[in-house]
């Protein structure tokens, strides 16, 4: 029941929409009160009709309605650490799926990062409609995560998929996400950034790795309970909160300063741009013209995470792909070859996605499937791609 305490401090913004489920969210509102969080409750109009306003009050909760005016919307983003949605509508989750915003509710959500929870409560038959289910799978996508819902005798007298999940489901669910505390305590080493390899004294071959994917995994791992070693190449990112930074400058040095972690590792992810290949030697001193041509020759850099990978006992390995085309096909290809658990792909090709840019649009790849996930800023993939590694780490140490 350590989980409890999880909520404690935590700013949840709770939405509801119309439903007959709607009764029960009287109760969830004191169970998260119970546990220490600052809740907020934000009701559709229709939601009005199935709990009363002052019943939330009552608990100390005065429900919000509508945003009259002003900026109500963006100071509740701002103010939420994660929002749920319970009960949630067929048309809420069409709403959010078009990313309408023509309530306090829906443009709180869409004006918001916090990670978004969804208890969908329906009809089974509305459940099962294609347009909810696509509906559905376009949110999964795009990172919001669905709590039910469950199964059985509906109110309207059918028996199928649509009942709300418990309450009690409702927050195992954030206590076991708000917080990832699969990765309490796990000792993770990320790369991050581009490397460098000298030439010469004042010249070197690089790329055009800005770090700022890996900089918010190990963010993301950290605040959600990771010990993080980030061992960088250069770049002028400033080091994330409760993260240790292992700067380096070659593809020798991040080797190096990886392996040295190697009895320690339980988690690598390999965000870095790692230089295939280095000048055979760099001069001391600066090279001065003299031909028409210069000829260098290069030799292949260590494959830090395949390294990684195939150490005995090898830590959960997440590799990333970064290509300009048949993405998926090379992704798969690395993932087998270098034998990761997971691979992150990302179309280097798009305009406003990859290299210096704050968003990114990237497809997960295992061994038994191929997971595409939305365009959405590198933090927000970050805090998914670091949930989504801490259920994998809980599900390998219960095989
Ligand atoms: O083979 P490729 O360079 O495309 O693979 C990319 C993945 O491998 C990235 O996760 C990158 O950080 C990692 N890598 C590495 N050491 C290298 C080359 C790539 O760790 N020398």
């Amino acid at each position: 029941m350590e989980n409890t305490r999880q909520l404690a401090g935590r700013h949840v913004l709770l939405g509801v929409t119309g439903g007959i489920a709607a009764y029960k969210v009287p109760e969830l509102v004191r169970r998260l009160r119970e546990r220490g969080a600052d809740v907020r409750v934000v009701l559709s109009h229709s939601a009005s009709q199935f709990v009363a306003p002052g019943a939330l009050a009552a608990l100390g909760t005065p429900p919000l309605v509508e945003t009259a005016e002003g900026m109500l919307h963006i100071d509740l983003a701002r103010w939420a650490d994660v929002i749920v949605i319970a009960p949630a509508t067929a048309h809420v989750l069409a709403r959010l799926a078009h990313g309408l915003a023509d309530d306090l509710l829906t443009t709180t959500c869409l004006a918001s990062t916090a990670p978004i929870y969804l208890a969908p409560a329906m009809n089974q038959a509305m459940w099962q409609n294609a347009a909810t289910q696509d509906n559905r799978a376009a949110l999964s996508a795009r990172g919001l995560a669905f709590i039910g819902p469950a199964e059985g005798a509906q109110a309207c007298g059918d028996t199928g998929p649509g009942r709300m999940a418990e309450v009690a489901e409702i927050l195992a669910a954030l206590e076991d996400r708000s917080h990832g505390t699969a990765l309490q305590g796990v000792r993770a080493v990320v790369t991050a950034g581009p490397t460098y390899e000298p030439l010469d004294a004042a010249r070197g071959v690089t790329n055009r790795s800005s770090g700022k994917m890996g900089y918010a995994i190990a963010a993301a791992l950290a605040e959600q309970g990771a010990s993080v070693t980030l061992v960088s190449g250069p770049t002028s990112l400033a080091t994330p909160h409760g993260v240790r930074k292992v700067p380096v400058l070659t593809a020798l040095d991040m080797h190096s300063a990886v392996l040295a972690q190697r009895d320690h590792m339980q988690l690598f992810v390999g965000a870095a741009a790692v230089a295939d290949y280095r000048p055979q030697t760099a001069l001391p001193a600066k090279l001065k013209k003299s031909g028409d041509t210069l000829t260098v020759t290069f030799v292949r850099n260590p494959d830090i995470l395949a390294e990684v990978a195939a150490l005995a006992p090898a830590p959960f390995t997440v590799g990333f792909a970064a290509e300009t085309h048949d993405l998926e096909a090379y992704a798969r290809e690395k993932l087998m070859r270098k034998g990761l658990d997971l691979i992150v792909a990302n179309p280097i090709d798009e305009p406003g996605t990859g290299f210096a840019s704050d968003h990114n649009r990237v497809t997960l790849i295992d061994r038994d499937g191929t997971y595409p996930w939305a365009s959405a800023p590198k933090t927000e993939i970050a805090r998914r791609l670091a949930l989504e590694i801490g259920q994998r780490l809980a599900r390998r140490s219960h095989a």
